[in-house]
């Protein structure tokens, strides 16, 4: 299986060596070489952590323990985008609860989970360091502040909106 699998994603495990290569003897190491592996795959499934481990000598629970510990890393397929809501205490106090429960709302999916389309997954994170602007969330890269949970749909909306349209414009070009 796992030889299965690494025939079929030979370019991006040659990506991988790349990665290893350039940034092995640095400190921190791991986790930047982690980092780049989940932008190659989407995500960090156990095989991909295994390679890591293997080509680094490092044992697979310490690689694993990484992954499981920091919310950035993820062992499952992800969403095309992935919402971060901030759940440090200044965002908590000024009600990310509620946030959390409006976009698990809108979406019909719970923390932690990706929508049937693949274009969402909700994520709960710690402080961002972005607490004057409480509560939080982010979309991939970008920051929404201030919020409150009236504004949850039309956010969203600009995502689904605007990927309807890289649909139809891949449907024209085709
Ligand atoms: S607590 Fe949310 S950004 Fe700091």
């Amino acid at each position: 299986m796992e030889i299965e699998i690494k025939k079929n994603n030979k370019e991006k495990y040659m990506q991988l060596d790349r990665v290893i290569e350039r940034y092995k003897q640095q400190e921190g190491m791991l986790i930047r070489i982690l980092q780049k592996a989940q932008e190659i795959f989407g995500h960090l499934p156990i095989e991909v952590q295994s390679y890591v481990s293997d080509r680094l000598d490092i044992p697979i629970s310490t690689v694993n323990g990484v992954v499981s510990f920091y919310s950035l890393f993820s062992e499952e397929p992800q969403g095309k985008y992935t919402i971060n809501v901030c759940m440090g205490t200044a965002c908590y106090v000024k009600g990310s609860q509620e946030i959390l429960k409006t976009i698990e709302e809108e979406l019909h999916i719970r923390e932690g989970e990706t929508t049937l389309d693949k274009l969402f997954t909700i994520k709960v994170t710690r402080c961002i360091g972005a607490c004057g602007l409480a509560p939080v969330i982010t979309i991939n890269e970008k920051v929404y502040g201030r919020l409150s949970p009236s504004d949850i749909p039309g956010i969203l909306h600009t995502y689904i909106k605007t990927n309807k349209k890289a649909a139809i414009g891949e449907e024209v070009k085709a």
